[in-house]
């Protein structure tokens, strides 16, 4: 698991992201604080366009999984484009530098103005995922003078092993144009002035840990692509097999290895003769990230032992949300000695847990812990319930550091507010 994040133990016990210290950023930025480390994103990104070199590839980065503009800029800077689900990551995309013409928009719910955005920052492709958002396309493209290349996001009726809120490709679930529509969907794009269908695609789950979904999403696209092509005159030249390959959150899970995945998907890819392209968030930055929190308090109530501690679920969401587990170390020297206990946060919700009922390092207030797998759907899920301004963000690479966004302050909080809204407004 420490390797996984590219972390060590010094001679000293304490733990380090390459040469730097945990204990030295938890002390000079304080805590909570999440760090990524730049170095083990990049071997990532490398692990997986390597695995895929026999086909022509592009890995659009879900964004979502870690918005932050040092991580995007880093991931721009290492060939990748961007998969983004919004205006606002329309537009980190942008400011990180990634081209307009390597980003794909994906999502089921899109508005006009994040459409008419889309189409006049001239991105890569428009994902659509209903007939309806096809029609609206149309009509925004037309009335805007511009041209868009749109691929369909079709639902493969494919199923996963994965916690049933992040299973995203079965019949029955909101994404997707069902496959007996996708002809039609088709047919509407070819007629449509302004718009040429340039893909199909899929996202079926995330944190997959089979390549088995994504070999039978890959048939069924092959399936329906004759027909696609048929009605698009022949358009199609790129295949999307979406995100969701997944990482180690515990000793005993088996990640999805590049090479098997690869493996699975390149004979299909190859046979159609298309440029494939992925979407991966968790796994590019997943394991790359850990949350630095301090030990508030030790209690033994009610035949438990909890450790409270500064981060709460405002900062990390996937426990009490997902049920996720992720891996709790001592950030500096932690001795033998070890206890079973409830990681808990300060907020005012039972459900408020980092870890529960967990073999952890007995170690007494003050003490700083690492929450490993941080890296994706950690910060960017985070909220300011219970009024706790959002956590710091650090990126280390090379063994250099730095803040890549600033712990917010109580005036953050509330800087949006009125306090008095009604004062001068007519009755
Ligand atoms: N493409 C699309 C269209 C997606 O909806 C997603 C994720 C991805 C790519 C990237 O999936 P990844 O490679 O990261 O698995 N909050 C959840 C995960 C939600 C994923 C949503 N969509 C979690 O913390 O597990």
């Amino acid at each position: 698991m420490l390797a996984d994040a590219g972390l060590a133990r010094a001679a000293t016990g304490a733990l380090c992201a390459g040469t730097v210290s945990l204990a030295e950023i938890a002390g000079a930025v304080g805590t909570p604080t999440f760090v990524y480390h730049a170095d083990v994103i990049e071997a990532r990104y490398r692990e997986l366009t390597g695995a895929l070199a026999a086909v022509p590839h592009t890995l659009c980065y879900a964004i979502k999984a870690n918005s932050n503009l040092a991580v995007l800029r880093f991931l721009a800077g290492l060939g990748a484009g961007a998969d983004i689900v919004s205006v606002g990551e329309l537009t980190r995309a942008l400011r990180a530098g990634f081209p307009a013409g390597q980003i794909v928009f994906s999502g089921v719910g899109k508005r006009d103005d994040e459409l008419l955005a889309a189409v006049t920052a001239g991105v890569g492709q428009i994902n659509a995922e209903s007939l309806e958002e096809l029609a609206r396309l149309a009509g925004i493209v037309a009335s805007a003078g511009a041209s868009a290349r749109v691929g369909l996001r079709i639902n493969p009726d494919v199923t996963t092993d994965t916690h049933p809120y992040i299973s995203t490709g079965k019949n029955g679930i909101k994404f997707g144009v069902p496959a007996d529509q996708v002809v039609r969907a088709a047919a509407m794009v070819a007629a449509a002035p302004g718009l040429t269908l340039t893909g199909v695609a899929v996202h079926l789950g995330s944190q997959l840990l089979s390549a088995t979904p994504y070999q039978e999403a890959l048939d069924r696209l092959m399936t329906l692509l004759p027909e696609v092509q048929a009605a698009a005159s022949g358009t199609v030249t790129s295949l999307g097999l979406g995100g969701g390959i997944g990482i180690r959150y515990t000793g005993s899970e088996q990640p999805l290895a590049v090479e098997d995945f690869a493996a699975a998907i390149v004979p299909g890819v190859r046979a159609s003769g298309m440029r494939l392209h992925l979407e991966p968030g968790r796994y590019l930055v997943g394991s790359s990230g850990v949350l630095l929190t301090r030990v508030l308090y030790r209690k033994h109530s009610g035949g438990r032992d909890f450790m409270i501690v500064d981060a709460a679920m405002n900062d990390l969401v996937r426990p009490s949300h997902y049920q996720a587990h992720h891996a709790v170390v001592a950030v500096g020297e932690a001795g033998d000695r070890r206890v079973r206990a409830d990681v808990v946060g300060p907020i005012c919700e039972t459900g408020d847990f980092l870890a529960l009922d967990r073999d952890v390092p007995d170690l007494p207030a003050g003490s700083c812990l690492a929450i490993l797998g941080a890296g994706a759907y950690g910060f960017s899920m985070s909220s300011q319930y219970n009024s706790r301004p959002r956590a710091a963000e650090v990126l280390v690479h090379s063994g250099r550091w730095g803040i890549c966004r600033r712990r917010e302050t109580i005036d953050d909080l509330m800087g949006g507010e009125v306090v008095s809204p009604l004062d001068g407004v007519n009755p």
